[in-house]
């Protein structure tokens, strides 16, 4: 969807993505093909290019770190992005900026009962790196969860009582210039832990949005980065705002600013890393956003997708289908934004295009 609205905007574009044929490989003007580990590839990709970015945080760092210092532009910075990789810097780096979050604590080495016990229950421990999708967070409720603990570097975090989990995509130009878009509202699956139903604006009272919206900015702010960040939020019951944690990227819960404002996250993006003003974030529909997801029975394999029409006479439904080459349980392999004239109208359209949509193996190659 960046490489979409870069092209738009007259730009030439370089993807690398481990897979041939990848979604955004097919839109750009090449496709390198190589893991976001791979030094070499990594290389080759930021030397052909006059500026680099990213819409994932799962990137060597380091040999970014290198590339930069030899002169190469790179947006949001190595820095950043190393810092950002591993959760537990970042809790430290919005604690001294006093950012609102839930309580954390180091744990030194591997994890032990001592330690949680210490810390006091219910807790969340999570991998200090590599977690995605809630890969890396376990939620111990008592001892009795123990056997849930994850190997590996980890810290603790008080485990917040939620009312909503909130986000706001923030944008920052290479002035320093921010704008922030309306506060949605996730709604996620406990099965997968993928957000399920996205709402925006988010169902919330304006006092709270606006702190929300405060907060964020704030967040983005201390970390002075350029591009487009995914601020995630939680709304305690107790009424309070908390950051979880940030992307520096154009994030799921900005999907629906494609259709629903005057400028996408992703166009946003492009325009802040390229130095470029920032669009209006003024929202014109209310929307909803479902993620599309490999079916869970679905097997492994060419996707096909049953309801693909029904779905789409729906009016206001607007349908992305990625175009990955196998679909999988629980995959990401599109996302339906559905405008309505009012949230409850775009919520009940999106609840009926999840029912209709199903996409399992047994496509054509
Ligand atoms: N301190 C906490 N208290 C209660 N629930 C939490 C806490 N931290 C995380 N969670 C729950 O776990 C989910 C995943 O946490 P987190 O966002 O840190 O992990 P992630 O692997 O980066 O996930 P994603 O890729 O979906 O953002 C959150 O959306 C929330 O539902
Ligand atoms: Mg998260």
């Amino acid at each position: 969807m960046m490489t979409q609205k870069a092209k738009r905007l007259g730009f030439r574009v370089i993807v690398l993505d481990p897979y041939p044929g990848a979604p955004a490989g097919q839109l750009a003007d090449s496709q390198i093909v190589g893991d976001y580990h791979d030094g070499a590839r990594l290389r080759e990709i930021v030397e052909r290019c006059d500026l680099t970015t990213y819409d994932l945080e799962g990137i060597d760092a380091h040999t970014l770190g290198i590339l930069e210092k030899e002169g190469h532009l790179i947006r949001p910075g190595a820095a950043l992005l190393a810092l950002i990789q591993d959760k537990y810097a970042q809790r430290n780096h919005l604690a001294r900026h006093g950012i609102p979050q839930p309580e954390f604590r180091a744990i030194e080495g591997e994890a032990s009962a001592e330690a949680f016990h210490d810390f006091g229950y219910p807790l969340v421990q999570k991998l200090r790196k590599g977690g995605y999708d809630g890969r890396g967070v376990a939620v111990l409720r008592g001892p009795e969860d123990l056997t849930k603990r994850l190997p590996g570097e980890c810290y603790v975090e008080r485990c917040v009582d939620i009312d909503k989990e909130l986000a706001v995509i923030v944008a920052r130009s290479v002035t320093g210039d921010m704008k922030c878009y309306a506060l949605v509202e996730m709604v996620f699956d406990p099965r997968a832990n993928l957000l399920e139903m996205l709402l925006a604006p988010a169902r919330v009272d304006p006092a709270t949005a606006q702190r929300a919206e405060e907060i964020s900015m704030a967040t983005v702010e201390s970390l002075g980065g350029v591009g487009v960040f995914g601020v995630e939020l939680f709304l305690s019951t107790n009424g309070e705002i908390l950051v979880n944690e940030v992307a520096p990227r154009p994030h799921n819960s900005g999907h629906y600013t494609y259709e629903a404002c005057v400028t996408s996250q992703f166009e946003q993006h492009i325009r802040a890393v390229a130095g470029l003003p920032l669009g209006s974030v003024e929202q014109m529909r209310p929307a909803a956003m479902i993620n599309l997801l490999g079916h869970d029975e679905g097997g492994a394999g060419p996707p096909k997708i049953d309801g693909f029409a029904e779905a789409l006479a729906i009016p206001g439904v607007i349908i992305h289908v990625y175009g990955k080459a196998e679909t999988r349980p629980f995959r990401k392999m599109g996302h339906v934004t559905v405008l309505g004239e009012d949230l409850d109208e775009a919520r009940a359209k999106a609840l009926a295009v999840k029912d209709k949509l199903r996409i399992h193996a047994g496509g054509l190659r």
